[in-house]
């Protein structure tokens, strides 16, 4: 869980190289820009080319710089704010990757499970699922992403809650965010929101929301920080009211953290054009804090937004154009004027009265811990690394990139711009960007020199920088 205590001359020396992006809060039910105050809506993508079945431990969507960049220059292109991650090993090196896009002024919203044994609560077996071994996995995930500024949350489980879980999943799901919390609280350097994302089940939805979202005087951590539900009822042209979403406002009004799609965009109906965008981001919906189209690639599901032809080669589908031109109708002004002194809710008491379902948990006896996990949470992992980020200095599209009409896009680069530090009149003192002349979007470079010198102490460090 240590970070590299020797190499405190050259963090000296990055910390004038790379430029942070600054962290986002909760307060309330919104996400806010901590050096502003100002809301913050996820605009967001998930990510995770190869797909689910793809990930095996020895690489991850975070792994290969070069992948990173390809896809962090098109989601920026694409207009998006923030990833979700879903498979990902804690041991791997996610320096660059993370750095890329947080040069490309993308957040991080990362879930700590994987698909591989020991590394999930199993929804029709989560007691044997729950073991010393699956924790210390989870803490792993949390001191590998902690220190990187552009980490917007943890996700403590996805969809584990459906018609095939266990009654007791419930449970399992609050101690785990319980102890993922008293974790993040006894060792993080900063705070980190905990949330669920929960399955799209109408019948599961609201009991789901109220058992992991009340308050427990018994175990306070156990609350969840944020809650995401994977919602797919827009399809093709519909409206505020004929997909549901005005009765998804009426759920939530009044919530006490924030809410948000994990994962939208129902492909029933295709070409996906995404008209669901402008209601979601728009004055109807300032309950929810946005949310995640699913997803960057194309996979077996047919959801993708990019064909990842090879490792040289990548196609835009339609569905991508579509999403970028509704992402470019979002209205910013919307999302910040509301009413900050009215987003502190009260906070509801966890009661078997909330639960509607005869079928769902109703009460809040949480399993207590695994043999040794109090020593693990309160000594912590001693064998964890912690990431960093490092100086970005390639910025050049590494891929051949076709739109689906078959021409090729040229001048396609990282705009680093997105980084800069939060007080736009000082930030010349710490950059010095210059614009290319290249056709496309503008090109920023960051002291080109300097980051030389970065990658020339990151090569003596073995690679690892540290901020
Ligand atoms: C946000 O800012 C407050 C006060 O300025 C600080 O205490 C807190 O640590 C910051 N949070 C994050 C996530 O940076
Ligand atoms: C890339 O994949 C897409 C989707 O399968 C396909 O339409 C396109 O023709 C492919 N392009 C190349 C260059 O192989
Ligand atoms: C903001 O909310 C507070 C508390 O609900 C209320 O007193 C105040 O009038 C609101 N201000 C605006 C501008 O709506
Ligand atoms: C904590 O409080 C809840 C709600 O009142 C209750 O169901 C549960 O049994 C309590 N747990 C313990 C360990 O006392
Ligand atoms: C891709 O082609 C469509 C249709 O011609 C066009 O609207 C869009 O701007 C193109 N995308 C890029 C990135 O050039
Ligand atoms: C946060 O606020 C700063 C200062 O206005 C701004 O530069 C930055 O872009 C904001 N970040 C986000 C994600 O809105
Ligand atoms: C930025 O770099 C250019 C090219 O190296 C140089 O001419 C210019 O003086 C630099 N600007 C600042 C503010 O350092």
């Amino acid at each position: 869980m240590k970070t590299q205590t020797s190499v405190a001359a050259a963090a000296a020396l990055f910390t004038t190289v790379a430029s942070a992006l600054d962290s986002i809060s909760i307060s309330g039910s919104n996400f806010i820009n901590n050096s502003t105050g100002d809301r913050f809506d996820i605009v967001g993508v998930t990510y995770q080319p190869g797909g689910s079945s793809g990930f095996d431990g020895t690489a991850d969507p975070l792994s290969d710089a070069t992948t990173c960049l390809r896809d962090a220059i098109l989601l920026q292109q694409l207009g998006a704010n923030t990833i979700r991650v879903y498979n990902l090993a804690p041991d791997l090196n996610h320096d660059e990757c993370v750095s890329i896009f947080n040069s490309a002024g993308i957040y991080m919203l990362i879930d700590v499970n994987s698909g591989l044994s020991g590394q999930y609560i199993d929804r029709s077996d989560p007691a044997s699922t729950y073991t010393l071994a699956y924790l210390k996995h989870v803490f792993s995930m949390i001191e590998a992403f902690w220190n990187y500024p552009n980490l917007l949350g943890f996700f403590a489980g996805n969809e584990i809650l459906n018609q095939d879980s266990s009654t007791d999943a419930p449970a399992y799901i609050r101690a785990v965010v319980r102890d993922m919390k008293e974790y993040i609280d006894l060792h993080a350097p900063r705070t980190i929101g905990v949330g669920y994302s929960a399955a799209d089940v109408a019948t599961m939805l609201l009991d789901t929301w109220s058992y992991l979202g009340c308050t427990l005087d018994n175990s306070t951590y156990s609350k969840m920080d944020f809650f995401g539900l994977n919602d797919y009822e827009w399809c093709g042209d519909s409206s505020y009211t004929e997909s549901g979403y005005s009765t998804l406002v009426t759920d939530f009004a009044g919530t006490d953290i924030p809410v948000f799609f994990s994962e939208y965009g129902c492909n029933l109906v295709t070409p996906r054009t995404f008209t669901n965008v402008p209601v979601l981001f728009g004055s109807e919906m300032t309950e929810l804090s946005g949310g995640l189209a699913y997803e960057y690639s194309q996979e077996s599901d047919d959801y993708g937004l990019v064909a990842i032809n090879s490792s040289t080669e990548v196609t835009l589908l339609a569905d991508y154009s579509y999403l970028k031109a509704e992402f470019a109708k979002i209205d910013t002004s919307v999302i910040t004027a509301v009413n900050k002194t009215a987003e502190d809710a009260p906070v509801t008491t966890c009661a078997s009265s909330l639960i509607t379902e005869s079928t769902f948990l109703a009460d809040w006896d949480l399993p207590s811990r695994p043999s040794g996990a109090d020593a693990l949470v309160s000594s912590g992992v001693t064998s964890a690394s912690t990431g960093a980020l490092t100086s970005v200095t390639a910025t050049a599209m590494p891929a051949t990139v076709y739109n689906y009409t078959g021409a090729t896009i040229s001048g396609l680069a990282l705009n680093s711009d997105a980084s800069s530090s939060s007080d736009g009149s000082s930030s010349g003192s710490s950059k010095n960007s210059t614009s290319s002349s290249a056709a496309g979007p503008a090109v920023a470079v960051d002291y080109r020199a300097l980051a030389l010198v970065g990658s020339v102490f990151a090569a003596m460090l073995g690679g690892v920088a540290v901020l």
